[in-house]
């Protein structure tokens, strides 16, 4: 059978991944890499020996032919290269966050449903059997009734990660600490519990002033729809290390805490007539050095991309799941005016 036809734009620290993970997967091919920085030219074409174009425009009117773009770029691309991978007739991998406002994920959806394409969005934290297994106790019921949802994460972003010149920081480009750091926390509280409502929050600048337009951290609560309340308390300004990512679940029938970087160890788990199963251990995280890091699960985000089009799997989290996350975040965001000054 032929392989399934990947392009990668956008050629950073994770679009890389994306291209080693298509060249990985037995059932994937990748075709070409698009990155504007022309300087990395020379290690794109001889690491990945394939074609490598500095405009995703000319990629598309190369003619080469591709089933498949992975939009890797700064977040306030993602929504326009997404829409023009869609008219070209590809599926679309768009990583985290799926656009910077819910109107752009809208129009990233509109116009998958149009095309009869694809798009599915990077929230490869989702694969990590911690996650696997929340959401296994969560769908059985075995909970009971949800009472109260903590989400914590502290991380470690100073002057080693926002470099100036680039797009991490900006308010137009990177939107936001819950955009671009915990987005994917945001996705798996969603994914277990719904959507939010009645949100309130304040939020503080300690020691990002010099580095970024926004702030660094938060404490925001609401309720969510399907009943019990919850909170996210988030902040960059930990010194020197990340702390932690958890989740804490008080329910009827018991309580959880999944912690860890990632959320990606249990903590804590004591249910009324449940017994614990044994996990498989998580992956490393991705190790980029000053620039942090990132759980390491995008194989499975090619697999599955891959056993979606042969019709053997569906999406693992789909465009309405990204947009939803997006309008969260938004929804949080617009409690405040995160320009400071
Ligand atoms: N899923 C995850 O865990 C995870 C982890 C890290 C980053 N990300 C996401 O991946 C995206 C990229 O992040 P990164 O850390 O790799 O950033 P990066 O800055 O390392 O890479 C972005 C690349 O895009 C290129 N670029 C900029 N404008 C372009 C354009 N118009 N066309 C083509 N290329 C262009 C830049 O030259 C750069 O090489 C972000 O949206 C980020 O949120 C996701």
């Amino acid at each position: 059978m032929e392989k399934i036809k990947f392009a990668v734009v956008g050629a950073g620290h994770i679009g890389k991944r994306h291209a080693t993970m298509v060249q990985q997967n037995p059932e994937s091919e990748l075709v070409a890499l698009i990155d504007i920085n022309e300087a990395l030219r020379t290690e794109i074409e001889s690491t990945f020996k394939v074609p490598f174009f500095t405009s995703f425009e000319a990629f598309l009117k190369s003619g080469i032919k591709c089933e498949v773009i992975n939009v890797a770029t700064p977040n306030y691309l993602h929504a326009s290269q997404s829409i023009m991978a869609l008219e070209h007739g590809c599926h679309v991998v768009c990583e985290k966050p799926m656009a910077l406002t819910k109107a752009d994920a809208e129009e990233i959806l509109f116009k998958g449903l149009q095309a009869h394409k694809l798009v599915f969005c990077v929230m490869q934290n989702r694969y990590s059997p911690p996650s696997e297994w929340l959401k296994s106790v969560v769908s059985s019921g075995a909970l009971g009734k949800i009472f109260m949802v903590q989400i914590n994460c502290y991380w470690n972003r100073d002057e080693r990660y926002y470099k100036k010149g680039g797009w991490k920081g900006l308010v137009e480009q990177d939107g936001g600490t819950l955009f671009t750091q915990f987005s994917h926390f945001i996705d798996i509280m969603f994914w277990l519990f719904g959507d939010i409502q009645n949100i309130q929050g304040k939020f503080k600048d300690f020691n990002h002033q010099d580095l970024t337009d926004f702030e660094d951290s938060g404490f925001v609560s609401f309720d969510f729809k399907k009943g019990g309340m919850g909170s996210i308390n988030f902040s960059t300004s930990v010194w020197d290390k990340n702390l932690e990512s958890s989740i804490t679940i008080i329910a009827e029938n018991g309580s959880i805490k999944v912690g860890g970087q990632y959320m990606d160890k249990v903590e804590y788990c004591h249910i009324k007539d449940y017994q614990m199963p044994e996990l498989a251990p998580s992956n490393p995280p991705n190790d980029y050095g000053a620039y942090k890091g990132s759980a390491a699960n995008h194989h499975y985000i090619i697999e599955n991309v891959v056993d979606t089009l042969r019709g053997r799997n569906i999406a693992t989290t789909n465009a309405l799941e990204g947009l939803k996350v997006v309008e969260m975040i938004e929804n949080i965001y617009k409690l405040k005016n995160t320009l400071k000054g």
